[in-house]
């Protein structure tokens, strides 16, 4: 493994500082949840080696939300970062190909790129509503490709695949003997409704989740990955357990409290995300430096300078932190030109969130 540390996390807010951040809109969840908040107190556990493939319970909340998927086909991760990295080293070698849609949560390109393998990136276009080029897919795949991996609903353009679009990766992947990786980290923020759990449409098919977006808890660090085919789960559990053997029962025992608790906990949830993306909308439609396509899931959009800003972007994300105090997502944390950014309208308040969608509109002026 070559390891590179990768810019998104060199300049996240934790590694820069949250306390010299004004107006955060940099970050890609709802905002981080106190156990007070959640009404969780922590009972007299045993801090025991847990089950490796995550507890029971736990497994079961998960596997309740797949049609046709058991508590057998989760295996819970250290956040679905956790769950990335076990499905690229378990099932990549150096030399191996796959195909990436671009721009991604950078450890989708990463981990691959640091075991050593061939990456075919498909990249999503601006023009094209960020819809992903399924001709293209098929056009990059290789008696070679191992792996083709999306996210969905997408990070950062928060633009969602349909169904159909999700199903046609499934039978591609099918028809050409690799496997399908859907990162659904953001799947429980669908505005229109989620898409079934991609690991229900076949053995071949890996479903990565996690708490961190919808429910604020990322410091709890639980993920999981998805899949129906025995061997593939008996291959990730080797790696969970080399990696770390199991998971930690503090962490095990508030997520099943949240998951338990997911039909209270999510409406209120995704109610205030739509309300604060059409707050977002409204400041987009007058502010004629930007553009955008209006995404459909997540907490994030990926808007795009329409000219070159006084000073150029360097000048613009400058001033913005600067003078202004506030953060937002750059676009060269997702290998993208820096005329785009990633604008995060779930993690801070809402009054935050109008008073750094002004410090943009200040920053984008000069
Ligand atoms: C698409 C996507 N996948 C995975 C992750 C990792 O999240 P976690 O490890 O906290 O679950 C993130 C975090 O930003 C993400 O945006």
């Amino acid at each position: 493994m070559r390891y590179v540390r990768m810019p998104i996390e060199v300049e996240s807010p934790e590694e820069y500082g949250y306390a010299r951040i004004r107006w955060n809109l940099s970050e890609s969840s709802v905002a981080d949840r106190r156990l007070s908040d959640l009404g969780l107190t922590f009972p007299d556990l045993t801090l025991l080696y847990t089950e490796h493939r995550g507890s029971a319970r736990l497994r079961e909340l998960i596997a309740a939300e797949g049609a046709g998927v058991g508590a057998d086909d989760v295996l819970v991760t250290n956040g679905a970062a956790g769950a990335l990295f076990i499905i690229a080293t378990a099932l990549l070698a150096p030399g191996d190909h796959l195909v990436v849609i671009r721009p991604n949560y950078a450890t989708n390109l990463e981990t691959p790129r640091a075991i050593g393998c061939e990456i075919s990136l498909i990249d999503l276009a601006f023009e094209n509503g960020f819809r992903v080029d399924l001709e293209a897919v098929a056009a990059a795949i290789t008696p070679r490709t191992r792996l083709i991996s999306v996210t969905n609903p997408h990070n950062p353009t928060g633009v969602m695949l349909t169904a159909a679009e999700q199903q046609a990766l499934a039978d591609l992947a099918a028809r050409h003997g690799c496997r399908l990786l859907v990162d659904e980290t953001y799947r429980d923020l669908s505005f229109d409704g989620p898409l079934p759990m991609a690991a229900s449409l076949g053995p071949h098919v890996i479903s990565v989740s996690s708490l961190s977006k919808a429910y604020g808890v990322p410091g709890i660090r639980i993920g999981w990955l998805v899949n129906s085919d025995p061997a593939l789960q008996t291959l990730f559990l080797a790696a969970k357990e080399q990696i770390g053997i199991c998971g930690s029962v503090l962490d095990e025992y508030v997520a099943e409290q949240v998951l338990a608790r997911r039909a209270d906990l999510l409406p209120p949830i995704v109610a205030e995300m739509r309300a604060r993306l059409d707050l977002v909308a409204d400041w987009m439609a007058g502010e004629n430096r930007l553009e955008w396509v209006r995404p459909t899931g997540g907490v994030v959009c990926f808007p795009r300078m329409t000219a070159e800003p006084p000073g150029g972007v360097e000048g613009f994300y400058r001033r913005l932190l600067d003078e202004q105090g506030a953060y937002v997502g750059p676009g060269h944390w997702f290998e993208i030109p820096d005329r785009h950014f990633r604008l995060g309208y779930g993690w801070p308040t809402r009054a935050e969130l109008e008073n750094g969608l002004k410090a943009i509109s200040a920053a984008l002026r000069g």
